[in-house]
């Protein structure tokens, strides 16, 4: 009897074994020994630091809190992961933990100080922050580790411009390495042009990823029609947002050497006069505010309405499931905010809720726009005359009519 029972069990497991066997077989090691994906065009390798800086991280285990592969809906990344972010990572650290934030685009966002600086102390930078202190690291795994996480995503410095074939934020010189070797090491060559670089760079990916991961409800959709994101950035509308005194960037900033304190733009009022002007000026004043008011009012329809609100009063349809509910700017503080309160807030987003970052998404001239709208709707405490009136729709600007105004901050 016993005999019996023993076979009985051998048998079925010898066989389970070899199924699995077999299934590892046939959906592991096949495709592992076998799947060759064609190189991404703009591939290029890790050098010997960033490999380095790599170790570092797998080795104090940053992948327990932080995923690597930004997502359609990550939209506020951004953009997407592509092939050539991950082709050598076959260990791979995507990941799915999100206790910090996905790292997959981060590369040429911060300076290089800003890294090492926030690897050391995270809560220097940003109070309340979960993450450990890497201050232990020697300067060799620190400076490596830095030049891995610049190495990552479409604005590191891996990746090459399509355009150019060069690297966008740094240039590869010869350096020692940790044992007296010559190797390559990327370095960052961002400086006092980082910030406009960057924005240059985020309303490029901008004009590429001009898919947008919301579902519109019908009432939007309708909204939407007729206008586009090129529209918006018609030049004239952002120069009457900023002040027309200061055309360029060079004008603003020679004025600036005089005079600190000069600002991009005045403060103009969107508030809807008690009496319409009966001069033909005043008329047109009048109209040209609304209308770039309007202008705003396209992007955000599109990007802000579903939890704000089509007419701002924070009642969009995705705020219902929010635990911090979107804004409401029909609140009286809002009439009072100035414009780069209003340009920071939206660009910056706001921490510790569902307000996403909006400055990889939006260029400059995009979220003046949206200053305006803002303050029109707070200032009116709704949509006012905009009411029924289209977004006008342009001509597509040359992009070189894309410089930036940048704003002081
Ligand atoms: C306990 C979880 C945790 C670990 C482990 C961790 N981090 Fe973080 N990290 C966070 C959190 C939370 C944030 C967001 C707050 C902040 O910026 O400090 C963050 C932010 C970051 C940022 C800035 C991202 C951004 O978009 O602002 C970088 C870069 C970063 N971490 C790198 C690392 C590296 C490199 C390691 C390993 C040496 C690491 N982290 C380990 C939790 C973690
Ligand atoms: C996913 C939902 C969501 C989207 C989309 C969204 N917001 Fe917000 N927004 C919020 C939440 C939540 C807050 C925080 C409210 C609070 O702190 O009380 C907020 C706050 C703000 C604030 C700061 C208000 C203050 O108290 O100073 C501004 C300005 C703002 N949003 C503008 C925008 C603009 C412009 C867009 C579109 C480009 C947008 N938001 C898109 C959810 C969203």
């Amino acid at each position: 009897m016993n005999q019996v029972n023993r076979t009985n069990y051998i048998f079925p497991a010898i066989g389970m074994g070899l199924i699995l066997s077999a299934i590892i077989f046939v959906v592991v090691l096949i495709p592992r020994w076998t799947f060759r994906p064609p190189q991404p065009k703009d591939l290029r390798n890790y050098t010997a630091q960033e490999l380095r800086g790599r170790t570092v991280y797998t080795r104090e285990g940053c992948f327990y809190c932080h995923s690597m592969v930004s997502r359609p809906q990550d939209w506020d990344n951004g953009t997407k992961s592509k092939a050539s972010d991950y082709y050598y990572d076959e260990w791979h650290l995507l990941g799915s933990e999100r206790s910090g934030p996905d790292l997959s685009q981060i590369g040429g966002k911060f300076p290089d100080e800003y890294h090492i600086q926030h690897h050391k102390q995270p809560r220097s930078l940003k109070p309340g922050s979960i993450m450990p202190n890497y201050e232990y690291l020697s300067d060799q795994d620190m400076t490596d580790l830095t030049a891995y996480m610049q190495s990552l995503g479409s604005n590191g410095r891996r990746a090459l411009d399509p355009l150019t074939g060069q690297l966008k934020w740094g240039e590869l010189v010869d350096a020692k390495g940790p044992t007296g070797e010559i190797e390559k090491v990327a370095v960052w060559k961002g400086g006092a042009n980082f910030v406009a670089d960057r924005e240059r760079i985020a309303s490029e990916n901008y004009d590429q990823h001009l898919e947008t991961p919301y579902k519109y409800t019908a009432e939007v959709e309708e909204l939407l029609l007729g206008t586009s994101h090129e529209a918006q950035l018609s030049k004239g509308a952002v120069q009457a947002v900023a002040t027309a005194n200061f055309p360029t960037e060079e004008a603003l900033r020679e004025a600036r050497v005089e005079n600190p304190d000069l600002r991009a733009w005045s403060e103009v009022s969107y508030k809807e006069p008690d009496q319409i002007p009966t001069d033909l000026a005043g008329l047109a004043a009048l109209q040209k505010r609304r209308t770039i008011a309007n202008q705003g009012r396209g992007i955000y329809n599109q990007k802000c309405s579903s939890c704000h609100g089509l007419t701002g009063n924070g009642r969009g349809w995705a705020s219902a499931s929010m635990t911090k509910r979107a804004a409401n700017f029909w609140e009286d503080k809002f009439e009072n905010y100035r414009t780069d309160t209003w340009y920071w807030r939206i660009r910056r987003g706001v921490p510790g809720t569902q307000m996403p970052r909006w400055e990889f998404d939006l260029s400059p001239e995009q979220t003046l726009y949206l200053v305006a709208f803002q303050k029109y709707i707070s200032q009116n405490k709704g949509l006012g005359a905009l009411k029924g009136m289209d977004a006008p729709v342009y001509g597509l600007p040359p992009s070189s009519a894309k410089t930036s105004i940048q704003p002081s901050n």
